[in-house]
């Protein structure tokens, strides 16, 4: 791990960073239970377990006062009428905050609090969205044919809780209705 300041480049085209400790492969079989149309989910599945997302990081100690960094790549493509996006998460302390550059693509973050307050905001190339502290994220690539493709930055310690999305959702989410992105209420959500 390097321990001196450091530089790196990030292709303002979405190409890959020039340097990156690990690579991380999210596919269909990662998501289960968490796209609406379960039918389609296990049709696509038994076809091929898809290739989703994939994660490029810039390795760091988990510590306090480190920041990880890194990029995603989030592939086009829907689940049914439920666009390709990330598992989702809290950070295992709420109160870490997150920052994320679009580089290339089109797509939404759907946040939302413990508390039920809910927020969607638009990627674009050449945007920064500020994830608040407390806020679970999830992106969303509502581009057709297109990689939606953002830098992140954390506070190195903030860790991830997926369970709790894994088991009620989000509340808000993106699909494509008369051929454009509309964001509904998941009408599986459950507050248990
Ligand atoms: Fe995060």
């Amino acid at each position: 791990m390097r321990s001196q300041p450091f530089t790196y480049e990030l292709p303002l085209s979405g190409g890959l960073p020039s340097v990156w400790d690990s690579h991380t492969t999210r596919r269909l079989s990662s998501m289960k239970g968490q796209y609406l149309d379960q039918a389609a989910y296990e049709t696509m599945l038994a076809r091929e377990d898809t290739l989703l997302y994939e994660v490029y990081e810039i390795k760091r100690p988990e510590a306090a006062g480190e920041l990880l960094q890194g990029i995603s790549f989030i592939h086009p493509g829907k689940v049914g009428d439920e666009y390709f996006m990330t598992k989702g998460h809290f950070h295992q302390i709420l109160d870490t905050g997150e920052v994320y550059y679009c580089l290339s693509g089109q797509g939404l973050m759907v946040t939302e609090t413990p508390e039920g307050d809910t927020q969607v905001l638009e990627f674009r190339p050449g945007r920064v969205l500020y994830v608040l502290p407390r806020w679970a994220h999830r992106s969303v690539n509502t581009s057709p044919t297109e990689d939606l493709v953002f830098y992140f930055v954390y506070p190195a310690n903030a860790g991830h809780d997926y369970g709790t999305i894994e088991q009620k959702g989000f509340r808000k989410l993106v699909v494509e209705r008369d051929g454009q992105p509309t964001v509904i209420d998941n009408p599986r959500w459950k507050p248990g």
